[in-house]
């Protein structure tokens, strides 16, 4: 019998590779999805024929338990959140409901309905945010910057709470920034990428960003969903850091990115303050050894390699919008 997951935030960009990842090893995806007005399955488009998509929202517990009753799961990735940091000093509560509690009612809907589910929870290096070691690794103390940054620390002790008090397959991956062609506009990344193909085909003129100066440790999103399917596969459940080691700033993006199209970004990127955050995470760099010596992962793109491919994807997308 093929095993079932339950996928969480399956119209995202992680959900999207996870899902891709499972139907691969022969498992049935049920991907949850919250109601909308309009479809936005894009991400998915190319598999949804071969996934079970139901509405299901992590604000409402009821649509939790609901769903997995009607489709039992052997495991569940929570990857649905409030994920845009920016958002989450103007929506904390909204952010705080979904990214933090909504975390206890998947978890207590599974304690529920079925205690042997394995549980993967989506956490977040911006739990580190105003760093107090460097490289981050398992044992570094959290210092959350943002609404979202503290909403992922409640998600991710109340995650080990509930393997401790109620002996859960719960396993909390601690994932730094990864991105794709996929990636939302909005993060930084994408806006670069998406920007200088507009700009080298002659769309705009500039691109308006903030903090230039901020580090991030940026992997490849297809690799990061890999750590997580690991995780699960483990007799034990644990905590660990997914990252790549390295860490880039915002200018060295750009650096790359303007390249890859043939121009010097320091005549296209104009700093805007509208945004700058009220408190910004200045450096990430992660320590994958744990991930590396136990789960036997490792990163497969690099960094000039992952923003070449991603600025090749705006620049063909663009291309065919125009024809
Ligand atoms: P994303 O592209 O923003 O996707 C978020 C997903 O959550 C979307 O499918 C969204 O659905 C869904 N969602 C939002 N609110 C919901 C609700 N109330 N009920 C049900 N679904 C809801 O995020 P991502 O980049 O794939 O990240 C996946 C997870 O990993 C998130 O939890 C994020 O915080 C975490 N994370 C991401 C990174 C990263 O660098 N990408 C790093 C560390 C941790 P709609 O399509 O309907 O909006
Ligand atoms: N979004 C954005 N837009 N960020 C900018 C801009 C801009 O115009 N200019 C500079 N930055 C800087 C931000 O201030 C931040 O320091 C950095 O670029 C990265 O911003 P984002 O790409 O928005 O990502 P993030 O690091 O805040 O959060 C992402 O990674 C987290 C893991 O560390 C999200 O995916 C989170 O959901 C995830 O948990």
């Amino acid at each position: 019998m093929a095993k079932r997951a339950l996928i969480t935030g399956v119209t995202g960009q992680d959900g999207s590779y996870l899902a891709e990842l499972l139907l691969d090893q022969g498992y049935e995806v049920v991907g949850m999805v919250r109601r909308s007005s309009t479809v936005n399955f894009e991400r998915i488009a190319h598999i949804q024929d071969r996934l079970t998509l139901v509405a299901g929202d992590l604000l409402d517990e009821v649509s939790l338990i609901a769903v997995l009753r009607d489709h039992p799961p052997s495991e569940v990735y929570n990857l649905a959140a409030q994920s845009f940091v920016q958002t989450s000093w103007s929506q904390p509560v909204l952010t705080g409901e979904t990214t933090a509690l909504g975390v206890t009612r998947l978890l207590d809907a599974i304690r529920t309905v079925d205690p042997e589910i394995r549980y993967y929870q989506a956490s977040s290096s911006e739990m580190f945010g105003k760093v107090l070691e460097v490289p981050q690794r398992e044992t570094t103390p959290f210092y959350p910057r943002s609404p979202y940054g503290v909403a992922k620390v409640y998600g991710h002790w109340i995650t080990v709470n509930y393997r401790e008090s109620y002996g859960l397959h719960a396993s909390s991956g601690m994932l730094f920034n990864h991105e794709s062609p996929r990636r939302g506009l909005e993060f930084v990344t994408r806006k670069v990428t998406h920007g200088a193909a507009r700009i080298a085909l002659g769309l705009d003129d500039e691109l308006r960003l903030g903090n230039l100066d901020a580090q991030r440790d940026w992997g490849y999103a297809a690799d990061y969903v890999r750590a997580m399917w690991l995780m699960l596969q483990q007799d034990t459940p644990d905590d660990y850091v997914v990252a790549t080691g390295e860490t880039h700033s915002v200018r060295e993006l750009c650096q790359l990115a303007f390249d890859a199209v043939g121009l010097d970004w320091e005549k296209h990127v104009v700093v805007d303050e509208r945004f700058l955050r009220p408190a910004e995470v200045d450096l990430l760099v992660g320590d994958p050894t744990k991930a590396r010596q136990t789960l036997g992962w490792c990163r497969e793109v690099d960094f000039p390699g992952l923003v070449t491919t991603m600025v090749e994807a705006d620049t063909a997308m663009i291309r065919g919008q125009l024809r």
